[in-house]
Parts: C-alpha cells; structure tokens; sequence
C-alpha cells in the first residue's frame, strides 16, 4: 500500500524554553537549537513529499513576553533567513511568512520581503512561518476586507448571501493554501493556542512529548507514519 503522506503538515513548535532550563541555560538558548529543529523539518518534509509545512513562530500574544526574549526571537529570525537562504534555495524551498506584519520591524519586515521575493517560483516545498499571527486576529482581518469591500462597492452586497466556505477562504492571510491536514505539537501541550482556527477546522491533530529542540528527521517521520493509521471521515460515514 501507498503510503499516506498529508500534504500539509503544521508543527506548534514548543517547550524550547523548558528544554533549556532543563539544561540549567537561558530560554534563548532552546530557541537557538530550536532552529535546527526547523531545518531537519525542513528537510525531511521535502524527501517525505509533504507540499507544506507551516511552522508557528511567533504568535500575536508571544508580544507579551519579556522585551529581551522578544527581540532575541526576532534577531533570531533575520539571523536565521540570513543562514539558511543559500540551502533553502538550493533545496528548491518557497518560503511565505505569514501575520501581522505591521507589528514587525523594518529590518524583519526587509528580511521577510527578501526571501519570499528570491524563493517565489520554487516549487519542492512551500514553508509557512507564521509570525505575529493567531487565529482570532486573522479571522477578524478577513471580516474586515470584506466590509471594507462592500463599503467600497455596495452593490456587492447582493450577492452576500450566495458566498460560501470557499469564498471567505480567499480573505485569510493563509489563501490558496490547502487547510491543514496534520498538525503536530510538541512538548505534550494539548492547545491549539489561538493558532490556525478557521483552517484547522478537520485537521488531524497529533501531541508528542518531544520538546522542540529535540523534535528531528526521526521524530518527524514517526510523526508522520501516525498520520498514515489515521482514518479521516470528515464528518461522514464510511
Ligand atoms: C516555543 O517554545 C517556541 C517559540 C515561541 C519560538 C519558536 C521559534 C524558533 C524555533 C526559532 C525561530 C524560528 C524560525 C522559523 C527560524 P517556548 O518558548 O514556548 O517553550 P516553553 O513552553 O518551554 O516555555
């Protein structure tokens, strides 16, 4: 038999911080072996197959943690598009970020800009980092867009009531992409902490125990071969 291989898959990458002071280190330290984590990923999601992969980096609320964490994460991040661009392109990787950008600074913003820019027509793997994103925030901006449009052009409003799933799904930061088909998160939490609400509506969700840094290839793919025993109904009898 075929193996089942999600097209999507999502990763809530976390315990970063408890693997440090596990290690009797700063919280930053976890981050920084966390992108490691973020590469083997990578990697063994194109040898796997798998379309997308997206990845939560960054949530709206982590704004909320200690400025010196915040700005590391974030100098991590410029840090670590500045690293892996040469590899990621060489593997043939499109890289979207996706959030609230107008929270980011210029030089993230610039970072971003440039690697979605330079990896646009790659076709191996699209990598979705979220950054500055949760799920509450993109719903409401989608409700937005569509306001402002029918404010823009009332007679758009009569055709409000023949729009369906599919339509609206065009006004998230996340369309064209396909809604997630697995979703693993690390660190044994059992959340889906305000992450992709409207998308992961029939995703198949999986905890492991694993603490990010620690998640690799192995655990990626043992991930995965759970995946295959899953049995999708969407709702349905079979
Ligand atoms: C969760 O661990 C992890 C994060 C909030 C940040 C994830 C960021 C990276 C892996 C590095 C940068 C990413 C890319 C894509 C280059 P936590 O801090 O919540 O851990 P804890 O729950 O143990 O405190």
């Amino acid at each position: 038999m075929d193996k089942k291989i999600p097209r999507h898959v999502s990763i809530i990458m976390d315990g970063n911080g408890r693997w440090a002071q596990e290690r009797g280190k700063e919280r930053v330290y976890g981050h920084a072996n966390g992108v490691e984590s973020v590469r083997a990923c990578v990697e063994a999601a194109a040898e796997e197959g798998v379309e997308y992969l997206s990845l939560f980096a960054f949530s709206e609320e982590n704004w909320n943690r200690p400025e010196s964490e915040v700005s590391t994460l974030m100098g991590l991040m410029v840090k670590s598009i500045a690293n892996e661009a040469e590899a990621l392109m060489k593997q043939g990787v499109r890289v979207m970020f996706l959030g609230n950008r107008s929270r980011l600074s210029d030089p993230v913003n610039s970072a971003i800009d440039g690697l979605m820019e330079a990896s646009k027509d790659n076709k191996t793997l699209t990598l979705i980092i979220f950054i500055s994103y949760s799920g509450k925030w993109d719903i409401l901006e989608a409700a937005k867009k569509l306001a402002r449009e029918i404010a823009a052009d009332p007679s758009k409003l009569d055709s409000l009531d023949d729009m369906d799933i599919a339509s609206f799904d065009k006004y998230f930061v996340t369309a064209g992409i396909p809604d997630p088909d697995f979703m693993i998160r690390t660190s044994g939490e059992m959340r889906i902490s305000n992450y992709m609400l409207w998308q992961l509506a029939y995703t198949e969700i999986l905890s492991v125990p694993t603490l990010w840094p620690d998640f690799r290839k192995p655990e990626f793919r043992a991930a995965l071969a759970e995946y295959a025993k899953r049995d999708r109904r969407y709702g349905k009898v079979k």
